[in-house]
Parts: structure tokens; C-alpha cells; sequence
């Protein structure tokens, strides 16, 4: 059975061009970046390659690109680093959304238990919105870090970063931009951005490698210890061919991003036309205006989203509810509580996410086999 694969926000297939690029780095040019000889040279032009592709997409200098083990590592050493870099002041204040990634989010909550700082939770309008004045209006002479995220991963909801960029006075700002790489400008001047987290597996490119931009001049402390790689913010031996993944994930977006963005967006409203047409009480999760092209994000009434995936799996299609890391989970998604503090429409969420790879035939097969389920599905229900 074919799959339809419709999971692109918790993973992306990997690009074959991305592949055929890291290939010749997992076996002749073996060298570590770190080494004087040949083989090292070979592998740190590679790195440099790779940094040059990143730095041109962020418009960026090269020494401001961190390479990290993926988005979990960037944003922790972003929070982390810079609280490390406060320790001993008064208690620093930071800024972030009750919408965030748990990396981001359970971060700030960590320290914050620990009494290391104090925190704002800044809540999202009832359409995942969050609003740049209720962030403006928390910063404190203590705020030392603001960090929103550039897009929602579960309901693909664009936050004001421009904005909150122009008005964040002394405070760092660090934004997640895992879920807006593929689609938005990510230029971190013209977005007055300091610090900025990416993930390779979320833009089609390899899992375990991501990168941090961190501004010249930022006060930023290591948070892991060891060697001197990367400017000395993160320990440990380069993954190259993850690196050079990244880098080749990144020079595709640069050219191609439009066409993907127009491609994916076609698609996307033809399936989200389709089930308006043919399913009863499906409602759209976030706004559909301020939202990347790829997202759609629906609460089928009275069922629950775990059944819905389910049947869908065996139907050869593969969604979500929320965020992968909270599937198999049984608290509603604290996005979803955020924006509406409805758990029954917590619960009954999909996520339907596309991507470079999707056609107009997956899109047709998921509107033939969807309906059917929902309506199987609400006959036992037990939610009336
Ligand atoms: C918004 C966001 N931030 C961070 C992450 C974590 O990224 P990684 O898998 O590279 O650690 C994800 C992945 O789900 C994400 O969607």
C-alpha cells in the first residue's frame, strides 16, 4: 500500500539531493574539522560550505551560525546560556509564550522552579495569535530574554516577530523558527532577531543536526563543557554530514522556497475546501490567515483525534494530533487549552501538515477516505 504522508511538521522525508550531498561524508571524507591534516581540512571546508549556505539565509555572519544536535539543543542553550550569563544579578526576567515548544517551554519552567529566574507566560488569542503589545507591555528593567516562537508547530499560527523585534528594548530576543524555515523570510536584521533556532529534520534534511544564530556581542554562556568547536558555545565533535545536510537543506529552501510555498498552499486549501464541503463540524484550529501554507489544524466534533489517527493509519495516511511529542499522551495539547481552554475540542484536533513531496492524488485520497471515518467514528461516539 502506498503511504500519504501528511506529518511534515513532526518530520520531513529527506530530500535525495540532501542525501546524495552528505554521502561521500559518512565514508572517504571521514576527517574530523578540528584536525590540521588533509582529511581535516577536507571536512572543515565542508563545514564552512554548510555555514556559508546558513549564513546567507539568515543574512548572517558566519560566526554567528552555532551548529547543534537539532532545535531541542539550540533552544535550551539559548535560555540556559543566557540565564547562565545573569547568574549572580538580580533575579533575571524572561518573556515567553504559553504556547512553546516543551523544549522552550518546560526550559523557562525548570528555571523558574529552581529560582533562578522569574518568567511571563504570555497567552495567545483564542486564534493562536499571540499579540506583540501583550508581550511589549511585560518587559520589566529585569527582562533579560524574550522568547517567542516564529511559527506554532501544532496549529501553524505565524506570531508578530517583526514587532516584537522593534520593541524589545534591552532584552535578548530569541525566537524557535523550526516551523517558519521552510516558508517565511528568516533575515534576523531586518526581523531585529539576536538569537534564532533551526531544526535539519523539519526542512528536509537530516534528524540529529540543527543551528543556533546568535548575534555578535551577545552575552551567551556555554552550557555543555569540552572542546572549542563552535566559538566555544558547544562542545563536541562536529556531525559533519548532518552538517552538510543542513547546509544543502537550507541552499534548496533559498531557491526553491517559493515554489514550495505556492505548491504546498494550493494543496492545502484544496484539502481544507474539500472538508469543509463534506464533513460536518469541522472546525479550523488558528488563524487561517496568519498561518504557514503547510498547516491545517481541525477539530472533528465529539471524536477524538487518537481515533481518527488510527483509522487513518490503516487507510495507508499519516497525521497527528498536536505535536508529536505529545501523542500517546493523554492531556489535551496545552496549545489547544491556550487558545480555547476546551478539552473536548483539545482532544478531537488533527493535524494534517504537507509538504514538498505531497500531490493533488494524496490530497484526493485523504478527502475520499476521511469522511467516512469521521462519520464511523461519531456513530460511537459516546460524546453526543
Ligand atoms: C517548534 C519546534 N521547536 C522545537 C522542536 C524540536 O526540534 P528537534 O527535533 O530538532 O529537537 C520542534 C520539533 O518538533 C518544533 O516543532
Amino acid at each position: 500500500m502506498k503511504y500519504h504522508y501528511f506529518d511534515n511538521a513532526a518530520t520531513t522525508p529527506m530530500d535525495p539531493r540532501v542525501f546524495k550531498a552528505m554521502e561521500p561524508y559518512f565514508s572517504e571524507e571521514f576527517g574530523n574539522p578540528m584536525s590540521v591534516h588533509t582529511p581535516g581540512q577536507i571536512a572543515l571546508q565542508a563545514l564552512d560550505n554548510a555555514r556559508n549556505s546558513v549564513s546567507k539565509f539568515l543574512n548572517c555572519l558566519g560566526q554567528e551560525v552555532i551548529f547543534t544536535s537539532g532545535a531541542t539543543e539550540s533552544n535550551n542553550l539559548a535560555i540556559k546560556g543566557i540565564i547562565q550569563a545573569y547568574s549572580g544579578k538580580d533575579k533575571p526576567h524572561v518573556i515567553t509564550s504559553a504556547i512553546e515548544h516543551h523544549c522552550v517551554l518546560e526550559t523557562v519552567e525548570r528555571l523558574e522552579k529552581e529560582g533562578k529566574i522569574g518568567a511571563t507566560y504570555i497567552k495567545p488569542q483564542p486564534d493562536g495569535v499571540i499579540k506583540a503589545e501583550d508581550v511589549i507591555k511585560e518587559i520589566k528593567d529585569n527582562t533579560v530574554l524574550i522568547s517567542i516562537m516564529y511559527v506554532n508547530n501544532e496549529i501553524g499560527t505565524i506570531q508578530p516577530i517583526a514587532e516584537i523585534g522593534k520593541n524589545k528594548g534591552k532584552a535578548i530576543f530569541h525566537t524557535d523558527a523550526v516551523q517558519a524555515v521552510n516558508y517565511l523570510d528568516c533575515d534576523v536584521k531586518k526581523l531585529n532577531i539576536d538569537m534564532l533556532s533551526l531544526s535539519g529534520h523539519k526542512i528536509y534534511g537530516p534528524k540529529g543536526i540543527g543551528a543556533i544564530f546568535v548575534k555578535q556581542g551577545t552575552a551567551l554562556k556555554q552550557i555543555q563543557q569540552g572542546g572549542a568547536q563552535e566559538a566555544g558555545l558547544r562542545a563536541g565533535t562536529h556531525n559533519v554530514p548532518g552538517i552538510v545536510g543542513l547546509g544543502k537543506a537550507i541552499e534548496l529552501i533559498s531557491k526553491e522556497g517559493k515554489k514550495d510555498y505556492d505548491k504546498v498552499e494550493k494543496l492545502r486549501d484544496q484539502l481544507w475546501a474539500g472538508i469543509q464541503k463534506n464533513i460536518k463540524n469541522a472546525d479550523l484550529n488558528g488563524s487561517l490567515e496568519q498561518r504557514i501554507p503547510s498547516n491545517l489544524n481541525i477539530s472533528f466534533k465529539n471524536i477524538e483525534g487518537e481515533g481518527i489517527l488510527i483509522s487513518l493509519d490503516m487507510e495507508g495516511i499519516a497525521a497527528s494530533t498536536g505535536s508529536a511529542c505529545s501523542s500517546g499522551s493523554l492531556e489535551p495539547s496545552h496549545v489547544m487549552m491556550a487558545l480555547q481552554n476546551d478539552p473536548l475540542r483539545a482532544h478531537s484536533s488533527t493535524r494534517f501538515s504537507l509538504g514538498r513531496f505531497n500531490t493533488e492524488e494524496d490530497v484526493k485520497y485523504l478527502l475520499k477516505k476521511l469522511p467516512p471515518i469521521i462519520e464511523k467514528l461519531r456513530k460511537i461516539s459516546p460524546f453526543k
